[in-house]
């Protein structure tokens, strides 16, 4: 089973309780990186611990909730190596690993109840990178990031 490590701002926290809760109860072993309360917080420090945590190798996978999941997201996207995806439901959430092999999701605790959130874990984590052309294309993906500070807008 995966190792996990989870974070979230103070518009996620009651969820990330009830998620942490959730994938320990499965099995899973959970790093939890806070917040720890319900004052508010700036979500990119949080973003930035989960995906530090990955790309040291202290866990494999990264879920991070803030009130709408865009917030994170776009902050874990900017480190090397993290594909994060924002997921509110189990489909999508399905597909950001089989197609996108995403190592992180990100949702909003202001958008998604208890119900939906356990719904999109267990597709997220039920489901496996597919490889084949979908390789190809993060390749390209991992070129763009290698590359994209080569570029100058004129
Ligand atoms: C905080 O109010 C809110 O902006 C944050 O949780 C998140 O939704 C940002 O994307």
């Amino acid at each position: 089973m995966e190792s996990i490590v989870i974070g979230a701002d103070h518009g996620g926290y009651l969820l990330k309780e009830k998620v942490k809760a959730y994938l320990v109860k499965k099995g899973y072993t959970v790093t939890d990186v806070g917040t720890t309360s319900e004052g508010s917080v700036d979500y990119p420090d949080f973003a930035a611990r989960v995906v530090r945590a990955i790309q040291k190798k202290r866990a494999e996978l990264g879920v991070l909730i803030c009130g709408t999941g865009i917030g994170m997201a776009i902050t874990a996207n900017k480190f090397k190596g993290i594909r994060a995806a924002v997921v509110h439901d189990a489909y999508t959430a399905a597909m950001s690993r089989r197609h996108n092999n995403a190592n992180v999701i990100t949702f909003g605790g202001r958008v998604v109840g208890v119900g939906v959130a356990f719904s999109i874990l267990d597709a997220w984590l039920g489901n496996h990178f597919e490889g084949g052309r979908h390789t190809r294309r993060l390749n390209k993906i991992e070129a763009i990031e290698e590359k994209a500070n080569e570029f100058v807008i004129i």
